[in-house]
């Protein structure tokens, strides 16, 4: 086990990048010397030292680049957090795993199952640790439901889900058809790979294997239903080549079945909620994950929220708890609210490095959850259900052949 702490890269200094950077700001506050952040790196260079300087504020400067080859060959990183746009996700990590740094890497892991495959033989054939970073499952909430369902058997045996997150906007009259956001490379089916369903389905993708294991089959509907013109930088505009809903129906390999909706396209009221029915009663969370579980028995007795969690946290022994929420950084986990998962992921990530132990996501289970919503884009085009196997392992892939030839992926 190194005793100098882990030398860390972060490449790609955007949105989600300060979020992982004020995790690590709060590791350093917390008293966790295991690593420093040597190097950040953006093309966008005003970022990358705006990055640089928020970092000197609880250790060394880091050293700025504004290309990985650079940075790589100037002295490469113990490890490397990737926070770059999905296009870039595969060059990226195995560039660095090449260079002997373990990886983490934002979700979805690749652009499509090919690039996210390469991502794993990379790691297996360096012998580095890559690791998914995702964070939904590590909240209470979420880790409160898995023991519900499964653990503990609350709602007896688990037969069916439902998810429903659909809206509309409420800035623009829709007769304008024009989105008030900028178009950016998450609009760009080749650069995004998808829209949300594959940005942010990932997480519930994941949520749900974690509560029920394998899906099966997936039968769905995806499309841009508003079909606005989105604004250009250049005061163009142009239409989104990713989906704004979807509308699927999956199987699971434990007999699970359920439906799942998302769009952005369902102007007037909005509904947001995930519920899990067992045969003695489900559990409730309003919002697109179950941030908030409640249970419910079969006679409409109700065990809110806090008292939920008051009992899974008491079901915890205390390795498990340990691992769940070290005390070192959540002494008082039934506090605990808002976005906790980001300092976990990346905490656990950090000792998966410094200890040689696999982290709780690697490579495969971040390919896992793509292939889930991966399997959406695949069902809607062939107009048939697919085998979520079948997805994973490439053998159905029309949807994704566009982005993998763009890639040079074929
Ligand atoms: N876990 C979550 O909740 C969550 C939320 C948002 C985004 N994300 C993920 O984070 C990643 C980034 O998303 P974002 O919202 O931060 O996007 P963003 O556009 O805000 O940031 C991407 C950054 O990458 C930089 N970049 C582009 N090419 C690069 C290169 N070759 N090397 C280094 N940096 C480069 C860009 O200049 C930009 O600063 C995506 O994988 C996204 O899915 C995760």
């Amino acid at each position: 086990m190194p005793s100098t702490p882990v030398r860390l890269a972060l490449i790609g200094c955007g949105g989600m990048a300060r979020i992982h950077l004020n995790a690590y700001g709060s590791l350093k506050q917390k008293g966790i010397q295991t690593f420093e952040i040597t190097a950040v790196c953006d093309p966008a260079l005003d970022r990358a030292e705006q990055f640089a300087a928020l970092a000197a504020e609880w250790g060394d400067r880091p050293t700025v680049y504004a290309d990985l080859e650079a940075l790589l060959r100037d002295r490469p990183p113990d490890a490397v957090d990737v926070t770059t746009p999905h296009h870039l996700h595969h060059t990226t990590a195995i560039a660095c795993l090449e260079a002997g740094a373990h990886v983490l890497i934002e979700k979805p892991l690749g652009v499509t199952i090919r690039a996210a495959r390469r991502m794993i033989e990379a790691a297996q054939r360096t012998g580095r640790t890559l690791a998914t970073a995702e964070q939904v499952r590590r909240w209470i909430g979420p880790r409160a439901t898995r023991w519900a369902l499964q653990e503990a058997g609350l709602i007896g045996a688990p037969r069916l889900f439902f998810a429903q997150n659909s809206g509309g906007d409420r800035h623009a009259h829709p007769d304008e058809r024009r989105s008030p956001l900028p178009f950016t490379w998450r609009q760009d089916k080749l650069t995004g790979g998808g829209g949300f369903i594959f940005d942010g389905g990932v997480h519930y993708a994941d949520v749900l294997l974690y509560f029920f294991g394998d899906v099966e089959t997936v039968y769905a509907f995806v499309g841009d239903v508003n079909a606005w013109e989105w604004p250009l930088p250049d005061g163009g505009t142009r239409r989104i080549s990713v989906e704004d809903t979807c509308v699927a129906h999956l199987t699971f390999a434990d007999g699970v079945v359920g439906t799942w909706t998302w769009t952005g396209a369902a102007p007037g009221r909005g509904i947001n909620y995930t519920v899990y029915h067992g045969s003695h009663g489900s559990v409730y969370s309003e919002g697109i994950y179950p941030t908030h579980p409640e249970l419910q028995w079969w006679n409409g007795e109700v065990v809110p929220y806090e008292e939920l969690i008051r009992r899974f946290l008491a079901s915890l022994g205390a390795e498990e708890r340990e691992c769940l929420f070290p005390a070192a950084l959540f002494p008082d986990p039934a506090s605990l609210s808002g976005d906790h998962g980001v300092e976990l992921e990346v905490y656990d990530f950090l000792e998966a490095v410094r200890t040689g132990r696999p982290p709780e996501l690697d490579g495969f289970a971040g390919l896992r959850a793509q292939a889930v919503v991966t399997a959406f884009f695949e069902s809607h085009i062939s107009g048939q259900p697919v085998r979520v196997a079948d997805v994973l392992a490439g053998r159905v892939d029309a949807y994704q052949r566009e982005i993998d030839a763009a890639w040079g992926l074929r």
